[in-house]
C-alpha cells in the first residue's frame, strides 16, 4: 500500500533556507506565508529535462502524450497476502477511477471487477474470467489499453496479457507514477520520482530478450553504437542516470537536513498534517493559519510536496504546519521509499495530526491504511500521541456519533470544531516540547516584558491592581525559563 504516499505532497519538504529560518524565528509569527525554495543546480535541470530519456520513457512505457482510453479491471482478491482490504471492490474500483481520471487526456471507457485467485503467477484470472475479459478487450474498438489495478505486475504477467489483448497494459504503480510526475512541483520531488521510475523501467526494459527488440524496431536505428545492443545501451543508460539522480537528491538531502538541524536549534515547533489523499489536509491547514496561497483540490495527490505554513495558536503560540503528501493503498514499497526521506521531516514534528474523511464509505479501511504506514515509520511512543481528526463532518448524516470517540470531529470548510483543535494542538504542542505555562508578576516599565516577548510565548498582558507591575501569561521553554530567573535575579518579580 502506499501508502505513504505520498506525503503531499511526496515529494520533498518545501526548503527553508537559513535566511528564510532566521527571519522566521525572529518575524514569522506576523506572517503565515508558505516557503518553499529549491536550491538546485543547472545538474538538476538537465537531468530532468533530458528529451532524449523522456523519448526512451515514452517509447518503453507506451505512454503516448494523447493519453489513454483504459478498460479499467479491478481484482477482488478474496485471499494470500494480496488480499484487498478495502471493504468492497466496487469502493476499490471506484478509487482505481479516480486515479484514473486525476491524469490529463487519460478516460476510462469500460470497467470490470473480477476475482482473482492467484494474482501473484503469470495466469492471474481463471480461464473463464479470463476468457469473457479477452472478449469485452479485444471486441471494443474505443480501448487503447488497460489498467489491471493490482500494485506492480511482473514481466510474464504483462508479456501475457499484452500478448492476448493486443493493448498496453499498465498497473497501479503506472498510473501513479504519471500521477506523481504531473504534479510534483519541487525539484526534489521531480528527482524523487524521477528515481522511483527506474526500477519500473529496468522491470519493462527486461520483457524484451537480447536482440529481441532490435529485430523488431530495427536494431542499426535505435542500438547505442558499434557492438551494443538496443537492451544493452538502454540499461547503460538507466544506470547512469541512476547514478546522477541519486547524487543529485543527496545533495538536497543535505540541504534538507542542514535547514532541519536548524530548525530545531531556533526551537520552531511544527505540526505534520498527515492523512489520506484527498481527506482534506490542505483544507484544514489553510483554514488553521489563513494562508490564501494554498489551493485544496478535489482530486487525488493534488500536493506532492511537504510545504510548511506558519500560523497561531489560541494563546499565541506559533508553529509550522507541515502539509504533506496524501497516502493511499496498494502502491509497491519503491514508490514509497523514494519519499521516505522527505517525510522524516514530517516524523520528526512535534505533533502529528492524522486527518480522515469520515464522510467517504471506506473511512475505516482508509484509517488503517494510514495508521499501518505511519507504524512502519514512526517509534512506536508517537503512535498513541497523533491526534485523529475526522473532517468533512458537513457531508455526514446528523445521527453520526461524536461523542463517545476521542477523534476531533471537524468541517475545514465550514470551521465547525476547529477551535477544539486548534486548543488540543496547542495542548499537545507544549506537552510535546516539554515547555512550561509560567505567569510572571513583572515591573511595568522595565526591561522583562520585551524579553520575555523575544524568548517566550507571550499569551496575555493584564495589568496588575499595583499600578507598578503587569501580570503576563507565557509559555516558556525550560531553559529560557532558567535564563530569565538568572537575568532577572536582582530585580523584582514573581512567577506561579
Ligand atoms: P491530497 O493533496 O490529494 O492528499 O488532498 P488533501 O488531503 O490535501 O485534500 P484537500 O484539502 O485538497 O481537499 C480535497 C477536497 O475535499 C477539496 O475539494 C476540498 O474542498 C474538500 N474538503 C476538504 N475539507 C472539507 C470539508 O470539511 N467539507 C467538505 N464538504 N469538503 C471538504
Amino acid at each position: 500500500m502506499l501508502s505513504r504516499v505520498l506525503s503531499k505532497k511526496v515529494t520533498g519538504i518545501g526548503f527553508l533556507s537559513f535566511s528564510k529560518l532566521r527571519w522566521l524565528s525572529n518575524r514569522f509569527y506576523h506572517s503565515n506565508e508558505i516557503y518553499i525554495e529549491n536550491q538546485s543546480s543547472g545538474n538538476e535541470s538537465e537531468l530532468l529535462n533530458d528529451s532524449k530519456y523522456k523519448n526512451y520513457i515514452r517509447e518503453i512505457c507506451q505512454i503516448p502524450d494523447a493519453g489513454h482510453q483504459l478498460f479499467v479491471i479491478q481484482p477482488d482478491i478474496k485471499s494470500g497476502a494480496r488480499r484487498s482490504k478495502w471493504s468492497t471492490a466496487e469502493l476499490r474500483l471506484q478509487e482505481t477511477c479516480s486515479l484514473v481520471e486525476t491524469l490529463p487526456m487519460w478516460r476510462v471507457v469500460g470497467k470490470k471487477i473480477v476475482t482473482a485467485k492467484r494474482p501473484g503467477t503469470a495466469y492471474i484470472f481463471g480461464s473463464g474470467t479470463f476468457k469473457v475479459l479477452t472478449s469485452m478487450i479485444c471486441s471494443s474498438r474505443n480501448v487503447s489499453a488497460v489498467l489491471l489495478s493490482i500494485d506492480m505486475l511482473s514481466r510474464q504477467q504483462l508479456e501475457m496479457l499484452q500478448k492476448a489483448w493486443g493493448v498496453p497494459v499498465f498497473d497501479r504503480y503506472t498510473i501513479v507514477l504519471q500521477i506523481f510526475k504531473d504534479h510534483a512541483r519541487t525539484k526534489e520531488s521531480k528527482l524523487q520520482i524521477a528515481l522511483a521510475e527506474i526500477p519500473f523501467l529496468r522491470n519493462r526494459l527486461n520483457q524484451f530478450q537480447d536482440g529481441q527488440h532490435d529485430q523488431q524496431v530495427g536494431g542499426a536505428q535505435l542500438a547505442g553504437g558499434a557492438g551494443q545492443t538496443y537492451l544493452h545501451s538502454r540499461r547503460l543508460i538507466l544506470q547512469d542516470r541512476e547514478m546522477k539522480l541519486r547524487k543529485a537528491l543527496s545533495k538536497l538531502e543535505n540541504q534538507r537536513s542542514l535547514l532541519r538541524k536548524e530548525r530545531l536549534k531556533r526551537k520552531i515547533s511544527s505540526i505534520a498534517v498527515v492523512g489520506y489523499t484527498n481527506s482534506g489536509k490542505t483544507t484544514l491547514i489553510k483554514a488553521l493559519t489563513g494562508d490564501s496561497k494554498l489551493e485544496p483540490k478535489d482530486c487525488l495527490f493534488a500536493t506532492l510536496d511537504v510545504t510548511a505554513h506558519a500560523g497561531k495558536l489560541p494563546n499565541n503560540m506559533t508553529a509550522l504546519f507541515m502539509d504533506t503528501v496524501g497516502f493511499i493503498s496498494d502502491i509497491p514499497t519503491n514508490l514509497i521509499d523514494a519519499f521516505s526521506a522527505t517525510l522524516e521531516d514530517a516524523v520528526i514534528a512535534d505533533v502529528i495530526v492524522h486527518v480522515r474523511d469520515i464522510s467517504h464509505p471506506d473511512t475505516e479501511s482508509q484509517k488503517r491504511n494510514v495508521l499501518q504506514t505511519l507504524s512502519t515509520m514512526l517509534p512506536a511512543d508517537k503512535l498513541p500521541n497523533i491526534i485523529e481528526v475526522c473532517n468533512k463532518i458537513d457531508l455526514c448524516s446528523s445521527d453520526i456519533s461524536i461523542e463517545e470517540t476521542s477523534s476531533i470531529f471537524i468541517s475545514a470548510t465550514s470551521g465547525r470544531g476547529l477551535l477544539q483543535l486548534r486548543h488540543e494542538i496547542q495542548h499537545r504542542l507544549i506537552q510535546a516540547t516539554g515547555q512550561l505555562k509560567k505567569k510572571f508578576k513583572i515591573p511595568n516599565g522595565g526591561p522583562h516584558l520585551s524579553w520575555l516577548y523575544k524568548e517566550a510565548t507571550v499569551c496575555g498582558v493584564e495589568p496588575h491592581e499595583d499600578v507598578e507591575y503587569l501580570i503576563v501569561d507565557t509559555v516558556i521553554s525550560v531553559s529560557a525559563y532558567s535564563k530569565f530567573k538568572s537575568y532577572f535575579s536582582n530585580s523584582k518579580y514573581k512567577d506561579s
